[in-house]
């Protein structure tokens, strides 16, 4: 027992606990997501598996995303980037939801199916759906060799190295480079982008890692946050266009692993019905960088601070006017709109974190969850 103690000692490299090491290691596990396909000096991006199968993505009606949890939400992320970035039509479905409902697909659709373990039943199964159907089918799996990566046509696989903490953290933001780098590439391919522009994205993506490491050095300040609000009930997470899904994504770590509800919401939707829910005791945490719809959210805090919400926003370095309005504000440096996701969630994820280790939760593995779903 004692020997297997000190073996996860070693294996958590110095961290009280893997999910802490795992959020540590993604500027390096972005990094080695992009090594070697992203070549900005020669203003190209290499996959072999988009390379070899270019005619199928260029061809395609639309692209079908299917996945559960975390990686769902990187999906969410993705619709915005393929929409916004290379003019493709993007649904992102539940695996679960998509598999019973006898979907539409025809073989001009493309499903791309993201899954950190290669073995969630409900996206297997919805894989062989597609295939079925005629679909070309391609994976984002950080697991090499899993069921799914098995399954798919093609794929390109997150370098994220093994995630073993059950909440999902490096693989979120792996998956999101790799899905940036497809968009890019068919951006390019498709003449939706000049080869300024193109340029301008890939020697930005080269600066990301150096820039979530900025955003980890907000791990004090984010501590003493959480001391405040750890014995919250219920927190809203808001957030507006690419950090919307970011939005959702802390909400439902937060539930992981600190077992405190909340929720991630759409922040113009707020109106339509979780305003009713602010009052003294919500903290919202709302994430207002510049380049997204910064004064709509403004808005949006000003109606929360007026029913006397907590607010905590994500914002960007040098905010004031947010910073003027907030209870605490958490700076994250300046990016490109749909890059910034990869920052933002980054003191999400510490905040739950933090909060589940003062709660006395089991961090690593919390109750009632698996890291890798194989039931359907
Ligand atoms: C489980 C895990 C989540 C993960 C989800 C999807 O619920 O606890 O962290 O996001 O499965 O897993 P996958 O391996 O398909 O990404």
């Amino acid at each position: 027992l004692e020997l297997k103690m000190n073996i996860e000692q070693i294996e958590k490299g110095g961290y009280d606990h893997f999910m802490l090491k795992e959020i540590y290691e993604q500027p390096r596990a972005i990094l080695d997501t992009y090594r070697g396909r992203l070549r900005a000096d020669q203003g190209i991006i290499k996959m072999a598996g988009i390379d070899e199968h270019l005619e199928k993505f260029m061809n395609a009606n639309r692209i079908i995303i299917v996945a559960c949890g975390t990686s769902w939400h990187a999906g969410l992320v993705a619709e915005y980037i393929f929409e916004d970035l290379a003019r493709v039509p993007v649904e992102v479905e539940y695996a679960s939801e998509f598999r019973y409902r006898n979907p539409v697909i025809t073989n001009k659709d493309v499903l791309i199916a993201i899954s950190q373990s290669g073995e969630t039943a409900d996206t297997l199964a919805a894989i062989k759906l597609a295939k079925e159907k005629g679909a070309f089918v391609f994976g984002v799996c950080n697991v090499v060799g899993s069921s799914i990566a098995r399954e798919t046509d093609a794929g390109a696989y997150t370098h994220a190295g093994p995630e073993i903490g059950v909440a999902s953290t490096k693989a979120f933001t792996t998956q999101i480079t790799v899905l940036t780098l497809i968009a890019l590439k068919l951006a390019k391919e498709k003449g939706e982008f000049s080869e300024s522009k193109f340029h301008e994205f890939l020697t930005e993506l080269e600066t990301i890692p150096a820039k979530v490491e900025k955003a980890l050095e907000s791990n004090p300040l984010v501590e003493i946050i959480s001391d405040v609000y750890k014995d919250a009930t219920n927190c809203l997470y808001l957030g507006r266009g690419y950090n919307f899904p970011v939005a959702l994504e802390g909400a439902l770590k937060l539930k992981e692993i600190s077992y405190i509800h909340a929720e991630g919401y759409p922040a113009a939707e707020m109106k339509h019905g979780p305003i009713a829910l602010i009052d003294d005791q919500m903290p919202v945490f709302v994430i207002a960088t510049k380049k997204g719809h910064y004064e709509k959210v403004v808005s949006n805090i000003q109606e929360i601070k007026s029913r006397k919400g907590k607010i905590i926003a994500i914002v960007t370095e040098g905010d004031e006017q947010v910073t003027e309005l907030a209870d605490h504000v958490i700076e994250v440096p300046e990016t490109l709109e749909s890059l910034s996701p990869l920052l933002t969630t980054i003191p999400l994820q510490l905040l739950s974190y933090h909060i589940a280790v003062m709660r006395g939760c089991n961090v690593d593995q919390p109750r009632n969850l698996a890291k890798s779903v194989t039931v359907e």
